[in-house]
């Protein structure tokens, strides 16, 4: 595989790659073949062999020996040419990065289906929960009524310990940015676009069709104060930055998509989603509710969603892996011993 980018979520792949004893079996399959970085020089975390650097990122995109992509990258360009190199020479996308999918979706996904290859995208929304892969399929048979969302692991961060400690907004934001929450400009997470793009993302799957970025209602959280927070919990709220698309059941089913700061009364499930962790409450016929609640960014929980991209994309491919896990092939999945 080719590894685009070698910044907080590359660091987390390239270390579970590298440390694969007692994870999935298949991920010891997995070799990563060329990295591409902005600098030679820089320090890096990880431990990879210097020659597979390069900072020739198409040089990687057109490699014969790469077979997947993985791009981590992030932004629009040169994200988008990249994957589009990418997959006119078939290879096949993994990536986390939900502002290129947004706005390009349709072209990535025309090209890809032209091309045959897949393009994978757990990481894009929600960091190490699951959520495209359960939204694409395993809640197929429901009719999506309403997908609620805490999307942006960085400013729910802030509102908690604005909330929680009266904490001042620039210093919590700092802080996020030294943990590897918040994007390289932050603006994204604090106006509500990271949360729109990823927003736009969940809504396609959930509801079909193209969801129109532009189309999105958004409001970031820069004019939220301490005191609006205290307010909202004399009312018994608490203010979340909530992305919601739902159904609108007065035109027949047009969509309303937004992103906005919310009073969240307090006992609903998602006013207790705390510090850096995401939830997304998905309503429909039969099922009901359901909510998916895990960390939201970071580079362990947003590099556990890209290789399980990977792991999906191998049984998709690999013929023989149909039921990996009901065979007893692999000699640590089958010895059991008691917990003490
Ligand atoms: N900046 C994003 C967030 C990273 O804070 O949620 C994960 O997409």
């Amino acid at each position: 595989m080719g590894l685009l980018g070698l910044g907080t979520v590359g660091t987390g792949t390239a270390e579970i790659l590298l440390d694969s004893a007692g994870r999935n079996p298949l991920i010891k399959q997995m070799a990563i073949h060329r990295v591409g970085v902005k600098s030679l020089d820089k320090p890096r975390a990880v431990d990879l062999p210097r020659e597979l650097f390069t900072t020739d990122l198409e040089s990687i995109v057109t490699d014969p020996e790469v077979d997947v992509v993985v791009e981590l990258i992030g932004g629009i360009e040169p994200a988008r040419s990249l994957i589009l190199k990418a997959i006119e020479a078939k290879k096949h996308i993994v990536t986390a990065n939900k502002a290129v999918i947004a706005r390009h979706g349709d072209e990535i996904y025309t090209a890809a289906n032209e091309a045959g290859v897949y393009v994978l995208l757990e990481a894009s929304v929600g960091g190490g929960i699951p959520i495209i892969q359960p939204l694409k399929q395993s809640l197929g048979a429901n009719k999506i009524q309403r997908v609620t969302g805490i999307i942006n692991g960085t400013t729910n961060y802030i509102l908690t310990r604005m909330q929680t400690e009266g904490a001042d907004f620039d210093e919590v934001l700092a802080d996020a940015q030294r943990l590897g929450y918040a994007e390289a400009d932050p603006t994204a997470d604090v106006d509500g676009f990271d949360a729109a793009d990823k927003i736009s993302i969940l809504a396609s799957l959930a509801f079909g069709g193209r969801i129109h970025y532009e189309d999105i209602e958004r409001e970031g959280i820069r004019q939220v104060s301490v005191t609006d927070i205290t307010y909202a919990e004399d009312l018994g709220f608490v203010v979340k930055l909530l992305a919601i698309a739902q159904r609108d059941e007065h035109t027949h089913g047009s969509l309303q998509v937004r992103v906005g700061p919310t009073f969240v009364p307090r006992d609903h499930p998602l006013a207790s989603v705390n510090g850096v962790y995401n939830a997304i409450l998905v309503e429909g016929e039969p099922l009901g509710q359901v909510m998916f609640f895990g960390p939201g960014a970071g580079k362990g929980a947003t590099a556990s969603a890209v290789v399980s991209d990977l792991l999906n994309l191998f049984s998709l491919l690999a013929s023989d892996q149909k039921n990996p896990l009901l065979g007893c092939s692999h000699q640590h999945y089958c010895t059991i011993t008691p917990i003490s």
